[in-house]
């Protein structure tokens, strides 16, 4: 089977606050979305890179990508949520995607993206029948709250993970459980929600989501002092 990313990068960095979505915000003298696009383009594992953009973007347009070659293809399909801009993206590469081809959904939010992150995922689902994501164990102990902010319970870390993108899972599979869920903020929950279990891939804390100011330094930060 053949692999293809699919990078949603129709939001509009509410929570970032800043004059432009946070995808293009710049980081080390590039667009924030840049460094996750040059790495999957980059990468002998991925087919073919397809970016979701909002249907009015007017900055894509504005700086040069050519230097990431031929894999990189952007659709201007993007939705009111996440899940209807990549399902938008599903779609758009019916024409392309067979059945069982993997896509490898990737946050245009994570710029940190490293090649081992996407080594690791493709080589531990290769075989599997469902797909799965990378994710890293909880390292906070965890506190449900009552109405009145009252600690109503704590709640065992150890079985609990935090889900991160890439998200690998079969074209057609990822298709219909998106088609039929709803209010899911990644691919994973709309596969659980068709009743399949899918395999948690452990990265680690570097592959960040970039959603406050603090974050962009986080990254910055990461992709200054990375080996390599
Ligand atoms: N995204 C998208 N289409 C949407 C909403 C989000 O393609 N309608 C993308 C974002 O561009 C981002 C990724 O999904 O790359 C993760 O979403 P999030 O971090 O929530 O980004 P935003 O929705 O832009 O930020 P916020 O929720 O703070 O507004
Ligand atoms: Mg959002």
């Amino acid at each position: 089977p053949r692999h293809f990313a699919i990078v949603p990068a129709a939001g509009s960095g509410s929570r970032m606050g800043a004059v432009r979505p946070k995808q293009y915000l710049p980081l080390l003298g590039r667009p924030l979305i840049h460094h996750a696009l040059s790495v999957l383009c980059a990468s002998p594992d991925i087919d073919k890179v397809f970016v979701v953009l909002s249907v009015d973007d007017a900055e894509w347009s504005r700086h040069d990508w050519s230097t990431l070659g031929g894999k990189l293809v952007p659709l201007f399909c993007g939705g009111a949520t996440r899940a209807d801009s990549v399902l938008g993206g599903l779609r758009a590469i019916s024409g392309e995607a067979a059945q069982s081809d993997w896509v490898l959904v990737h946050d245009a939010a994570r710029p940190c993206l490293a090649p081992w992150h996407i080594d690791k995922l493709v080589r531990e689902l290769a075989h599997d029948e469902v797909g799965g994501l990378l994710a890293v164990p909880v390292a906070d102990t965890l506190k449900r709250a009552d109405p009145q902010r009252h600690v109503a319970g704590t709640v065992p870390r150890d079985s609990l993970w935090q889900a991160q993108t890439p998200q690998m899972f079969r074209y057609v599979m990822l298709r219909r459980a998106l088609q039929g869920a709803t209010d899911v903020t990644d691919e994973a929950s709309a596969i659980e929600a068709a009743g399949l279990r899918p395999r948690l891939v452990q990265g680690d804390a570097t592959n960040l989501k970039v959603t406050y100011p603090l974050d962009l330094h986080l990254a910055e930060w990461i992709l200054q002092n990375r080996e390599g």
